[in-house]
């Protein structure tokens, strides 16, 4: 009997693929140096989660688009649980020190986070969208499919917009119809829809509420993989070829949806 065979016994090893999940780590360095497997495994598994994270954006934008708004804040509670598990898993990489890095790192060559397609979909989601980091993949790649095809879908805030609208709140056309390609900008008219959702809305309310955790969740994975980053090489340039930690620095303190916090200093 083999696997394809309707009644074949389902074990956990079939299920899970564990011979080829185990068999995908393969250290560079000679010897090779302790610390490179967990670099790897490390890696690895946040892809998994990115993964994961994407299979749940689509559902919290399917959600929202289909007026579920209970269950998309559902879906959205489950993402803000990852992200807490994506920003803690920082801690493990932190018990590496910069000589047991280094040990490994000259083998990394050109190789760093910086070229995570699945990072760049989560931005592309969250309305961070670049044509640099669409074109840094070649024709006809996986990962250059997927940011083609999120390219165009619209962003989680989008789904939101005009999930509001369909709520009854006066959302201005013009965002509605906006390109989804383009920044998320902060715009007078939607803040007074999200006053009033905030006074007189509590399910609504409760939904900005998750939003302005994702949001936030994010910037706190930005803010401690770059303090990660600097305990671990100081100022040196990255492998992925930008100035490093100087950088980083410059990705933070971006609200993804400023007129959620913009309202905070008017209510
Ligand atoms: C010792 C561990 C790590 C070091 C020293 C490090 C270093 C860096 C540096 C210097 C950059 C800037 C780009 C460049 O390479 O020039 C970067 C970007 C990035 N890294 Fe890491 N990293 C580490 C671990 C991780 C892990 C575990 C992840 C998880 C996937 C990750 C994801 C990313 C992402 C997504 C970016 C792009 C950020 C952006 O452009 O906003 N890094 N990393």
């Amino acid at each position: 009997m083999n696997d394809s065979t309707p009644n074949a016994a389902v074990t956990y090893g079939h299920y899970l693929a564990l011979d080829e999940l185990l068999s995908l780590q393969h250290p560079r360095s000679a010897g090779p140096e302790h610390d490179e497997m967990l670099f790897i495994v490390i890696h690895q598994v946040y892809e998994l989660w990115f993964k994961e994270l994407l299979h749940e954006f689509d559902r919290v934008v399917a959600l929202l688009t289909d007026d579920q708004s209970h269950r998309a804040q559902h879906t959205l509670k489950r993402m803000l649980t990852i992200l807490k598990v994506l920003v803690a898993q920082l801690d493990i990489l932190e018990t590496m020190t910069p000589l047991e890095f280094l040990s490994f790192r000259s083998r990394l060559e050109a190789a760093s986070g910086f070229q995570s397609d699945q990072f760049r979909q989560i931005e592309f989601l969250l309305g961070v969208k670049s044509r640099h980091a669409v074109n840094r993949f070649p024709a006809d790649s996986r990962a250059r499919r997927a940011l083609e095809q999120r390219w165009e879908q619209p962003t989680i805030w989008d789904a939101f917009l005009h999930y509001l609208a369909r709520e009854g709140y006066a959302v201005p056309g013009a965002e509605l119809a906006r390109d989804v390609a383009a920044p998320i900008e902060s715009n007078g008219a939607v803040r007074e829809v999200l006053a009033a959702v905030y006074r007189g809305d509590a399910k609504n309310a409760e939904l900005c509420e998750r939003l302005v955790d994702l949001d936030e969740g994010f910037q706190e994975w930005r803010y401690r993989h770059l303090k990660m980053v600097e305990r671990t090489i100081g100022m040196k340039p990255g492998t992925g070829g930008s100035s490093g930690a100087a950088y980083l620095r410059t990705t933070l303190g971006r609200n993804l949806f400023p007129d959620l916090w913009e309202i905070r200093g008017t209510l």
